[in-house]
């Protein structure tokens, strides 16, 4: 059965995987569009791999179904999944050439000879290596390798393209470079993608959705900006994007948002809630270092802010950073863009007050 574009390609539904006592997932549910880029984010230890190798077979779940456009993909043997995989070390076959490392898995499928000339070539120059097909593995470097991992992997044109950390044993320029790369050769060929980082940075580059993993369940699954702009949990706000996280009081809650008081009797203002908060609770507000502005003290505004003294500024070429103090001794970090009109900087030692706009803050339940 073929999917429409309502119905996800690939629907992932209440995995559960488990090693004796040790749980690796679980009730893990996902849906994935066709050609849709999706990474899972996540700190070590948090399942990533153990999903995508269900989804690969290279592991049976313990619970829970994976479908295919609408097909049953655990009963399908492994080795006719039919399913793109590149791994974070290289895995070349190190006595093929490249262009015959292309070439192995049309010839398992025992495709004609002229098709597999003409597949090579394409492949090749899809990665920009139109050139080295001659070449033995070995006589590349680490990136040109995984352009060629990534050239074998595409291939035989499959429906999906699996990829654990392939970019992870490149330094960081090379990295970039294979970022950019990979975009593209997402949108060229359209093909629906899975892909394993732990690095946020690369995962909001890439990914057209983001998955964010902890201890073996998706905390969140939004686009980059809606995971930065509004994260579900105090977690995903400090695992992407930094994030200042302050201790108020629940005042009132009236039409969907908390009035909260911080330390001192200040306030926060009228936050937003995303979960059921009680009056009286304590809870956690989050301000990302980018929403917090800086005036000169004392500036007289109706808002919600805080006199604190300035202890520490560094100038990051295209914005500056301030650490500074609150009444109550907590450490808060704030990042202003210079742009074309830079605001007057506040220096060490300055008392200054900090504003936010409570409207874009998010408050968590108190852990
Ligand atoms: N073969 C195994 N036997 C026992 N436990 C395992 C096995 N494979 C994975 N685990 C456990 O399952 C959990 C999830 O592992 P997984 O490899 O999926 O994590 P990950 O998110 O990919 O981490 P990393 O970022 O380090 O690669 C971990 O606690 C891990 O120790
Ligand atoms: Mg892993």
């Amino acid at each position: 059965m073929a999917s429409d574009n309502a119905s996800p390609f690939l629907a992932i539904r209440g995995l559960r995987k488990t090693y004796g006592d040790a749980v690796a997932i679980e009730h893990l549910s996902l849906d994935i569009r066709r050609g849709e880029f999706m990474t899972f984010l996540g700190p070590s230890g948090s399942g990533k791999s153990t999903t995508l190798y269900i989804v690969a077979g290279f592991q049976d779940p313990t619970e829970g179904s994976v479908a295919l456009d609408g097909r049953n993909l655990l009963a399908v043997p492994p080795n006719q999944r039919n399913i793109g995989m590149v791994f974070q070390r290289y895995t070349l076959f190190p006595h093929l050439t490249v262009a015959e490392n292309v070439a192995f898995p049309l010839r398992v499928r025992k495709r004609p000879e002229a098709e597999i000339k003409a597949r090579v070539q394409q492949m090749l120059a899809l990665v920009h290596l139109a050139d080295l097909g001659g070449r033995m593995p070995a006589q590349l470097s680490g990136g040109q390798q995984q352009r060629v991992a990534i050239a074998r992997a595409l291939a035989y044109d499959p429906p999906l393209l699996l990829m654990d950390e392939p970019l992870s044993a490149l330094d960081k320029k090379l990295r970039e470079e294979l970022q950019d790369e990979l975009r593209r050769i997402h949108r060229e060929t359209g093909v629906t993608v899975l892909y394993v980082t732990h690095d946020q940075e690369e995962a909001l580059r890439l990914s057209d959705r983001i998955a964010v993993f902890s201890k073996g369940r998706i905390e969140q699954c939004d686009s980059g900006a809606a995971l930065y702009e509004a994260p579900a949990s105090r977690f995903v706000a400090s695992f992407l994007g930094n994030s200042n996280f302050l201790p108020v009081t629940v005042e009132a809650v009236a039409g969907g948002a908390a009035e909260l008081a911080l330390p001192n009797g200040l306030r926060a203002g009228s936050v937003p809630l995303h979960m059921p908060m009680a009056r009286g609770a304590s809870a956690t507000l989050m301000l990302r270092p980018d929403r917090i502005r800086v005036l000169p003290a004392p500036a007289r505004t109706d808002g919600p802010g805080i006199e604190v003294r300035v202890r520490d500024v560094s100038y990051l070429g295209d914005s500056l950073h301030y650490a500074v103090v609150t009444p109550w001794e907590q450490e808060i970090s704030i990042r202003r863009p210079l742009g074309d009109n830079p605001e007057a900087a506040a220096a060490i030692g300055d008392h200054v007050r900090i504003e936010w706009d409570p409207a874009r803050a998010r408050v968590y339940a108190a852990a």
